[in-house]
């Protein structure tokens, strides 16, 4: 039983790592799959290859999420080419460490760019989309130290806090009363508190998973 067949999902950060387990498991769930992501093709290749050997339809857009002209021609882009978007994630993300006395403003605007802004702009770049539909889920990626905080990582850790207060703003209190929205509680995970896995529009199931070889059913 593919629990998404039929749904149409855009993944950001999706080339590697837990996006890539993301947009992988959600292509052998029934999911048509766009990827959204600042690697090089090659990589956009491999998805759409294992997209297309598990029997859904797979892109890959090349684009910067902290770039609102490129995330509007990407999200444009995977919108037309799926039909529409049921399902966003807003996966892509950078980590780095650097003590706060030491931080160039540089280092700080780009965590915060990628991060923070990209949630931002992949998501009023879906909205229209989802709302025209009456429809639609977006997963926000936090961390937990979003809420902790990491000792070296001030940057990242309010690029994390912010996604958590972002998307409690529109999921909860936003868009929830206008659209149907709802916060998924159904289901124990342990980062669930720290933010990570809160939902947007509704509650879509994705679980974060290691990398998978990039074959169907692999
Ligand atoms: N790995 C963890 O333990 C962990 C824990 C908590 C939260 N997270 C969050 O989960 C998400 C994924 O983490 P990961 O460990 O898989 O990271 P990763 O570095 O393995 O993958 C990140 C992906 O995002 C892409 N990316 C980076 N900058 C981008 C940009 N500007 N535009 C488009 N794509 C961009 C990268 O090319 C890469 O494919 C991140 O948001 C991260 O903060 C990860």
């Amino acid at each position: 039983m593919h629990r998404l067949a039929g749904k149409r999902a855009v993944v950001t950060g999706g080339a590697q790592g837990i996006g890539r387990g993301i947009a992988t498991g959600f292509a052998r769930e029934g999911a048509d799959v766009a990827v959204i992501d600042v690697q090089p093709d090659e990589a956009g290749k491999q998805f759409i290859a294992y997209a297309e050997a598990a029997g859904r339809r797979g892109f890959y857009v090349r684009a910067d999420v902290a770039s609102e002209a490129e995330v509007m021609a990407a999200m444009t882009a995977a919108a037309r080419a799926l039909g529409g978007v049921d399902i966003l994630v807003n996966n892509a993300g950078v980590v780095a460490e650097c003590p706060v006395a030491e931080m160039p403003v540089a280092e700080w605007d780009r965590i915060i760019a990628v991060n923070l802004r990209g949630p931002f702009l992949c998501t009023r770049a879906v909205l229209p989309t989802m709302i025209a539909q009456g429809q639609g889920r977006i997963i926000n990626m936090a961390s937990q130290l979003g809420q902790l905080g990491g000792e070296t990582m001030a940057h990242y850790s309010a690029s994390k806090a912010g996604v958590i207060g972002f998307t409690k703003a529109h999921g909860s209190r936003g868009l929830a009363p206008q659209h149907r929205c709802q916060r998924d509680r159904s289901r124990p995970h342990p980062d669930r508190d720290a933010g990570q896995r809160v939902t947007g529009m509704g509650a879509a199931q994705a679980q974060p998973v290691a990398d998978p070889p990039l074959r169907p059913g692999g």
